[in-house]
C-alpha cells in the first residue's frame, strides 16, 4: 500500500526487490522515503562545501562502489539463457530421476563460457567451452556442469590451480596473449602429457565454436545412474546441437574478435529473441557398472579419454530449448552457481578424482564469489522443490526462519518427518571402494597419454586437419623458449609423425622422432561419425 504499488508500465516495484525497476512514479531512496532530487549533493550554500548528512549521495556512491563482485576465478566470460527439458523417458529404466521419467517437462537454466578470459574479453578467442545448465526438478536442483570438449586436461583434481596458472594472463604483465603466456601454456602441456588430448581439442576447430548454438556438450566424467530398483550403470552425458556442429576459421575468429567482441553472446540472445530457439539432444553412453568400471580397455575414469561413439552410442534421452533470455544480467548470468554436486535422486558421482575434487572446489570458490554461505537463496539459484533445510543466519541471509530448534531429531517443531522415504530421498549407491593402502598414486591406465590424441588426430578430414596443424604451429611460433617447442614437439612425434613433420616446418626445426613407439595409421574410429546424425560441416 504504498504511495504506488505498480509503476506507470505495470510493473510492480518497492516491494520485492527482485522486481525492483527504474520506473516508479518517483525515485526513492533505499529505505522507500520518495525523492526529490538526485543531480545536486546537499551543501552549504551553494558554492559551498558538501555536507556530510547527506544520506542519499552516500546511499547513492556507497552502493555504487560496491556494484562488482569478483568475477569466476575461471569461466568468467558467459551468456546465458532461460528454457526447458523435455524428457523422452528412454531413461526411464536406467534412472529414477523424477526429471527424465516420461513427459516430464523441467524447467532450466543455461549459462555457456569461455575458460580462460576475464568478464570483458573477446568471446571468439580459441579456447574451451563450458556449457552449464541447471535442472530445476521437482526433486530438487541438478546441475551438469560440462564443457564442449568431451576430455579434460588433468587426471587429477589436485593440478586445477598449475593448469589455471599456466593459461591465464601471465602474472607480470597480464597480457593473455603474451609471448610468456604462451610459454607457459606449452611448458605446463609438454611436461604434463596427459593434457596433448584436451589441447588437440583445442588447436582443432572444436577450439573456436561458430555459436554457442552449434557447440556439442559434455558432461565429461562418467556418472552412476540408479534405476528403481536399485540397479546401477555407468553413464557419460552429451548435448547434441540440433543446428549440427559448426566452427569458425581462424580468420574469421580474429576479424570478429575485434569487431564484434560480443559475437557469441549477441547471436545467442538475438537468435532466442526472435524466435530461433536453440535446441540440443541430451544423450547418454551407458556401459556396464562393473567393478572395475573399464569398457573396452577405456579406464571410465580417466577423464582424459573419451568413449568412440561407435563402441557406445549416444542414446537420446531429451530435448533442450533455450527460449527465454535473462532479464537482468548481473541476477541471473553473473550470480548463478553451478556445482557438480548438485545432483538429485538417481544420479551419483563415481571415483573419478577430477570429478571427486570439483565436488569440493564449487561451493568453496561460491562462498567467496557471492559473499558467504546463502547465494541458494538468490531467485536464480532458489530450488523449485520445497526446501526444509536446518542452515541458518550467516551474511545475506534473507530467509525469516520460523521455529526454535533447527536440529534433528527435536520435541519442540514438530510436524516435520526426520527422514524422507527411501521413494523420495537422495541415493548414496552403496559402492563398493577400492583396496588399496593410502597413497598419492594413480593407476597405470592413466598412463597412455597418445592413443586417443593420435585417434582425434586420424578421424578429422584433411581440411581439419590443415587447420589443426596451422593451430599449432601459430601458437607454438608465439613460444619465445626454444626448449618448450622442442618438447611439444616431440610430444607430436608420439601423436603422428605426418603432424609432427609439418608443425616442425612451419616452426623452423628439425622433426624429432618418437621414442616410443607409434602404431600405423589404421582406419580410426571416425569421433566425426556424431556427423552421421549432426552433420560437422
Ligand atoms: C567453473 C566446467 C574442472 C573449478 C566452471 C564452469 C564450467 C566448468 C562450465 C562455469 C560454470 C558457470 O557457468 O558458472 C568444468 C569441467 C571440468 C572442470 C567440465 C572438468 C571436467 C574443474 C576442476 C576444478 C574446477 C578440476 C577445481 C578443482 C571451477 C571453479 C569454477 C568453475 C572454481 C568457478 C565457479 C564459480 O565461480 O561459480 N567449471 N570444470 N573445475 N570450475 Fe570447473
Amino acid at each position: 500500500d504504498g504511495p504506488a504499488a505498480v509503476s506507470p508500465t505495470g510493473r510492480p516495484w518497492g516491494g520485492d526487490p527482485a522486481t525492483r525497476s527504474q520506473d516508479g512514479a518517483f525515485l526513492t531512496t533505499a529505505g522507500g522515503v520518495p525523492l526529490r532530487d538526485t543531480d545536486h549533493s546537499l551543501k552549504a550554500g551553494r558554492r559551498g562545501p558538501t555536507l556530510l548528512q547527506d544520506h542519499h549521495l552516500r546511499e547513492k556512491i556507497t552502493h555504487f562502489d560496491h556494484e562488482r563482485i569478483p568475477e569466476r576465478v575461471v569461466h568468467a566470460r558467459g551468456a546465458a539463457a532461460h528454457g526447458r527439458f523435455e524428457s523422452y523417458g528412454t531413461a526411464a529404466r536406467l534412472t529414477c530421476a523424477q526429471f527424465l521419467q516420461p513427459d516430464v517437462t523441467t524447467p532450466v537454466f543455461v549459462r555457456f563460457s569461455t575458460v580462460v578470459g576475464s568478464r570483458g574479453s573477446a568471446d571468439t578467442v580459441r579456447d574451451t567451452r563450458g556449457f552449464a545448465t541447471k535442472f530445476y526438478t521437482a526433486e530438487g536442483t541438478f546441475d551438469l556442469v560440462g564443457n564442449n570438449i568431451p576430455v579434460f586436461f588433468i587426471q587429477d583434481a589436485i593440478k586445477f590451480p598449475d593448469v589455471v596458472h599456466a593459461v591465464k594472463p601471465h602474472p607480470d604483465v597480464e597480457i593473455p596473449q603474451a609471448q610468456s603466456a604462451h610459454d607457459t601454456f606449452w611448458d605446463f602441456v609438454s611436461l604434463h602429457t596427459e593434457a596433448q588430448h584436451h589441447t588437440i581439442w583445442n588447436m582443432s576447430d572444436r577450439g573456436i565454436p561458430r555459436s554457442y548454438r552449434t557447440m556439442e556438450g559434455f558432461g565429461v566424467h562418467t556418472f552412476r545412474l540408479v534405476a528403481d530398483d536399485g540397479t546401477t550403470s555407468l553413464v557419460k552425458f552429451h548435448w547434441k546441437p540440433k543446428l549440427g556442429v559448426h566452427s569458425l576459421t581462424w580468420e574469421e575468429a580474429q576479424l570478429a574478435a575485434g569487431t564484434d567482441p560480443d559475437f557469441h553472446r549477441r547471436d545467442l540472445a538475438l537468435a532466442i529473441e526472435h524466435g530461433a530457439h536453440p535446441q540440443w539432444e541430451l544423450g547418454v553412453q551407458v556401459f556396464p557398472d562393473t567393478e572395475d568400471q573399464v569398457f573396452e580397455g577405456i579406464d571410465l575414469l580417466d577423464p582424459t579419454k573419451l568413449v568412440p561413439e561407435e563402441l557406445a552410442p549416444v542414446q537420446p534421452i531429451g530435448l533442450l530449448t533455450l527460449d527465454r533470455n535473462p532479464r537482468n544480467y548481473f541476477a541471473e548470468t553473473e550470480q548463478v552457481a553451478f556445482h557438480v554436486g548438485h545432483l538429485v535422486r538417481g544420479i551419483d558421482v563415481t571415483d573419478d578424482p577430477l570429478l571427486q575434487g570439483r565436488l569440493f572446489s564449487y561451493l568453496d570458490t561460491q562462498l567467496s564469489r557471492l559473499g558467504g554461505p546463502n547465494f541458494t537463496q538468490l531467485p536464480i539459484n532458489r530450488p523449485h522443490a520445497p526446501v526444509n533445510d536446518m542452515l541458518r543466519d550467516g551474511m545475506h541471509q534473507t530467509a525469516d526462519h520460523i521455529g526454535v530448534a533447527p536440529y534433528k531429531p527435536n520435541t519442540l517443531d514438530g510436524g516435520c518427518p526426520f527422514h524422507a522415504g527411501a521413494d523420495l530421498a537422495f541415493i548414496d549407491v552403496p559402492a563398493r571402494v577400492a583396496d588399496g593402502v593410502k597413497e598419492r598414486a594413480q593407476p597405470a591406465s592413466y598412463d597412455d597419454h597418445f592413443s586417443q590424441v593420435r585417434m582425434f588426430w586420424r578421424s578429422l578430414t584433411p581440411v581439419e586437419q590443415a587447420h589443426t596443424a596451422q593451430a599449432y604451429t601459430f601458437e607454438l611460433g608465439k613460444c619465445f623458449e626454444q626448449a618448450i617447442k622442442e618438447r611439444q614437439l616431440q610430444a607430436l612425434a608420439h601423436v603422428d609423425a605426418g603432424l609432427c613433420a609439418t608443425v616442425a616446418a612451419g616452426l623452423g626445426l628439425p622433426a624429432p622422432a618418437p621414442t616410443v613407439e607409434v602404431p600405423d595409421a589404421a582406419p580410426s574410429p571416425t569421433l566425426s561419425q556424431v556427423g552421421e546424425r549432426w552433420p560437422v560441416d
